[in-house]
């Protein structure tokens, strides 16, 4: 059976990985859609280094075009033996200096742009926000020393400035990527800190992801960067630096759950700018954009994790079972009143479409 089909074979399967990889497209989490000033640099490398390989790949194939079409076999000169030739240095030194010329064009932005990212010249001067992130298995924390704010998983940083992230980790080897504004940066146990700096040009949600293998959960230890305007940025830290940890609860359910909260809770968490032990920080928690970085924020989302939530996210060190499902539904109408700031509430509404 080697109809048409069959020469088509290869066609179709190109036309199948297109449609597969269009998927990959998803608008902030894209590389290839940048909204920062790292993953510009980022880009206009990549394309630099797509079109040096284009204008080669474009080359040769019309080299060897020419020479299957012109040189090939005659009628009439079957035993024809070409002129044979040994070493041609015309030739040689060519297609040496060539590629050399290649690299440099390749080389020369490549270095600038690893300086430039690197360049901390700004980093604690005044008004320029410095924010401390910590990888842990498998969530991410951030904390804002110069305001007293903590927080985790929704890192919010105002638009049109640099901000610097200094980064560790708490346990293995992370990797803090947001695509669609800057380039990777491993979070390293010890006292080895790595910084780097983000600087988003637009207001937005945007994905960022663990790039580096550290368990079970890896996949799942996404976060997101709020991008907001500087006004909107100085109302969220107000607000943020306004919590009341011990502010009551509204509803009865919801103070039972506050009681729960503190009893069964608290070892690990913290609301307000307070030390959390090995879990998140949950200040503005109503606010977040995902539950566990993963699910939808709502009631059920969040009373499944309390419950189980090594089901959601396999190997991390919340606790099974610690509380009954009522009790944890109790503990849910407390945390989905942690609505802190009204800053970016719609976060989670207007994040991430497809286009
Ligand atoms: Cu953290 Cu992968």
């Amino acid at each position: 059976m080697r109809g048409w089909m069959g020469k088509f074979r290869t066609f179709f399967l190109f036309g199948a990985l297109t449609l597969v990889l269009s998927g990959c497209g998803i608008d902030n989490l894209s590389a290839l859609k940048p909204k920062g000033y790292g993953s510009d640099l980022l880009f206009d490398l990549m394309m630099i280094s797509i079109a040096i390989m284009l204008f080669v790949f474009v080359i040769v194939m019309a080299i060897y075009t020419f020479v299957l079409i012109r040189y090939r076999q005659k009628k009439g000169q079957e035993d024809f033996i070409p002129k044979q030739t040994e070493g041609n240095k015309a030739l040689e030194v060519i297609w040496t200096v060539i590629p050399i010329i290649l690299l440099l064009v390749l080389a020369v932005p490549t270095v600038q742009a690893t300086f430039d990212l690197a360049d901390e010249s700004t980093k604690g001067d005044d008004g320029v926000t410095t924010i401390e992130v910590t990888g842990n298995q498998f969530w991410w924390h951030f904390s804002y020393p110069d305001d007293e704010i903590s927080t985790s998983q929704d890192l919010y940083i105002p638009t049109g400035e640099r901000v610097y992230l200094d980064m560790k980790s708490s346990d293995v080897i992370h990797s803090f990527w947001v695509p669609s504004i800057a380039g990777k940066m491993d979070t390293n146990p010890g006292d080895n800190d790595n910084t780097m700096y983000l600087e988003a040009y637009e207001e937005g949600v945007y994905w960022g992801k663990c790039a580096e293998l550290c368990g079970e959960s890896h996949s799942l230890m996404d976060f997101r960067v709020i991008a907001v305007s500087p006004d909107e940025y100085d109302q969220w830290k107000e607000d943020m630096q306004n919590v009341d940890p011990e502010a009551e609860a509204e509803t009865a359910d919801a103070q039972e759950g506050q009681d729960l909260f503190e009893d069964s809770c608290m070892g690990c968490h913290a609301i307000g700018d307070g030390a959390a032990g090995q879990g998140p920080n949950l200040t503005n928690f109503a606010n977040r954009t995902k539950i566990a970085g993963i699910l939808e924020p709502n009631k059920e989302n969040l009373v499944d994790w309390i419950v189980n939530p090594e089901e959601v996210k396999p190997g991390n060190q919340m606790p099974a079972n610690l509380v009954s499902e009522d009790e944890a539904s109790q503990i849910a109408e407390y945390l989905m009143e942690l609505d802190h700031s009204d800053v970016g509430s719609n976060a989670s509404s207007e994040e991430v479409e497809d286009e």
